[in-house]
């Protein structure tokens, strides 16, 4: 169904994408048919002319009055209106479903995204995420938007006008389809390259980008190392590259269009040959080949915006396929619909890799008892950090089981699951919105009571209340500026409203300046307040207050124990003590 290269996001197949689209018209059966009676009723319209303008050749031929001539200019005219008015809606229609269409597939792709497991997104990096995000859905906004209706008439008009045209007589069929190898040949040709083509001209764009925004943020590193000739040959290498990308491109439709042209001349030429040679032999009036040789011209225009268009639908059908392709990462939970027993983590015989064959954790097992404080030590790069994140439930073991009160962490809703055990960081985002927008994301539905007093428990309150406009306050890029302890702040008084009654500390203040962090422990501190808590290298609670420390090194577990327990066995952790206090 789908191909996921390691690292990248998957791209929904042709399949799938056809699926999907089939899904999409069916959802608004009455706004799709009618937009599509309005066309064919158009183009319907549109055909009166060639058949009036040929009765009036036949009637000036046959000698007629200028009564006659007046009344068929007046009947041409009413059919010109009716096509115009009849287009205007037409089109009014195809926008808004258009417009519709493109708001639920928004809405589609918002919530697959938001659905991705945390550990895909960070392994396919957010560049790929944030490429589908804009580029694809602009893309595909503008196919849907412009290109599909604008095919859609071109197609309707087609097939109604060639109907029209072989009901002059059938013999203006073969005319037409004299037309049709060329077409055909060209349209392969040049579809079958121009895709690669397309896509490698704007990989050379965004090179092109990449090579400059490099050379601009490196600005200092250049000057220092003297690297400016060589960066200067890089873009201009870069630049070569990009020139023949488009010489390519521009090769390929200096062959296509002119090869196009001949396509739509022939049938009309041999209509007038043909017709002519018929009408000689009496076979067909001079008005039938008049209306037959408009018919075949009026062809050429929507043939020729199907053809133009197809280019298009196609850039439009390829974003779509990365658009479908993040509905397709597999989901890395199971909600099983147990509730956990009460609050004890555990973890049982844990394995975890990143990389396929390559387990960073070699068997974990640790339980951690409720209420307790557990400090986790060890030399960096021994998988502290992953075993927070099992342990908190972001990322799922690949063997073993890490369970809160027996059912286990992946069978928790994500919501359920913040309630029981959060991973704190020095991570912290303020999204755009109000302050309480910020707060109560965190527990949908809490009051400005509960609100408040979460902020008022991390000491946040004083400078809240003094915001312009209070919770009401508009923060987030863009907004009113947080720093970044308030911005810390504002991460602690979301967890005391999600309450849940274990966290996972990951070097949670160890970035914060100085001079902030004395008040920021004394949040931290009363957030932590009757919490079960494992903290990894923390200084809040030293290893030494902890009740239990956790060596952990090369993946395990290596010692666990109390402090006065861990210096008596004179294994790993005293080693560390010693060499931290110099005993001796
Ligand atoms: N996102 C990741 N992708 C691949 N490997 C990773 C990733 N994060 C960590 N690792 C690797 O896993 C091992 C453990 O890392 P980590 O848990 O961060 O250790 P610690 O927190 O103890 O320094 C290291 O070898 C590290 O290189
Ligand atoms: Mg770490």
């Amino acid at each position: 169904m789908s191909s996921q290269v390691s690292g990248h996001l998957p791209v929904a197949d042709d399949r799938a994408v056809r699926r999907y689209v089939a899904q999409l018209a069916r959802r608004h059966p009455r706004m799709l048919y009618g937009a599509l009676s309005l066309h064919v009723g158009a183009a319907l319209a549109a055909l009166a002319a060639p058949r009036l303008l040929g009765d009036l050749v036949e009637a000036v031929q046959n000698g007629t009055t200028t009564g006659h001539v007046d009344r068929i200019v007046g009947v041409l005219a009413a059919f010109l209106v009716v096509q115009t008015v009849l287009t205007r809606y037409a089109r009014y229609l195809s926008q808004v479903l258009g417009e519709q269409v493109l708001a639920e597939l928004r809405e589609d792709f918002v919530d697959s995204t938001l659905a991705l497991p945390v550990g895909v997104v960070e392994e396919a990096g957010s560049g790929d995420l944030l490429t589908r995000t804009s580029r694809d859905v602009d893309q595909l906004g503008w196919s849907i938007r412009m290109a599909l209706p604008e095919w859609t008439i071109a197609v309707v008009t087609a097939v109604v006008t060639f109907v029209a045209a072989i009901s002059v007589g059938w013999w203006v069929a073969l005319p037409c389809l004299l037309g049709v190898p060329p077409l055909v040949i060209g349209l392969r040709w040049y579809l079958r390259r121009a895709k690669d083509g397309y896509l490698r001209e704007s990989a050379t764009y965004s090179r092109i980008n990449a090579t400059l925004t490099e050379t601009v943020e490196g600005a200092r590193t250049v000057e220092a190392l003297g690297l400016g000739r060589r960066r200067i040959a890089a873009a201009d290498e870069d630049i070569e590259a990009s020139y023949w990308a488009e010489r390519y491109t521009l090769y390929l439709r200096t062959v296509f269009f002119p090869n196009m042209e001949i396509a739509y001349l022939v049938p009309t030429v041999a209509t007038l040959l043909f017709g002519g040679y018929l009408y000689t032999q009496g076979e067909v009036s001079l008005g039938a080949v008049t209306a037959a040789t408009l018919y075949v011209q009026m062809l050429i225009d929507p043939v020729d915006r199907i053809v133009s268009i197809l280019d298009e639908l196609q850039l439009g059908a390829a974003s779509l396929a990365r658009l479908l392709g993040v509905a397709q990462v597999p989901d890395d939970r199971e909600v099983s619909g147990r509730e956990p027993a009460g609050e004890q983590l555990e973890a049982d015989d844990v394995r975890f890799s990143y990389v396929e064959g390559r387990d960073v954790l070699h068997g974990v097992s640790l339980d951690v008892g409720v209420g307790e404080r557990i400090a986790m030590v060890g030399p960096s790069g021994a998988g502290k950090s992953t075993l927070g994140r099992l342990l908190a439930g972001i990322h799922p073991p690949r063997t073993g089981a890490v369970t809160v009160g027996g059912v286990g962490l992946v069978e928790l809703p994500l919501d359920d699951l913040r309630g029981h055990v959060a991973l704190v960081t020095q991570e912290h985002h303020v999204f755009v919105g109000t302050m309480r927008e910020n707060l109560v994301l965190a527990r949908p539905g809490a009051s400005d009571d509960d609100v408040r007093s979460a902020l008022d428990a991390v000491d946040a309150l004083d400078w809240v209340d003094a915001l312009p406009e209070g919770l009401d306050t508009e923060v987030g890029s863009g907004g009113r500026a947080v720093t970044a302890a308030q911005a810390q702040q504002i991460a602690l008084a979301r967890l005391v409203l999600a309450d849940p009654h274990t966290l996972v500390l990951d070097e949670a203040t160890s970035l914060i300046d100085p001079r902030a962090a004395r008040h920021l422990e004394r949040s931290l501190a009363a957030v932590l307040e009757g919490r079960t808590v494992i903290a990894i290298a923390h200084r809040l609670f030293s290893a030494h207050d902890a009740d239990r420390v956790a060596v952990v090194e090369d993946g395990r577990i290596s010692e666990l124990g109390s402090h006065d327990e861990l210096v008596a066995t004179g294994g790993s952790y005293a080693a560390l003590w010693e060499s931290w206090h110099g005993r001796g």
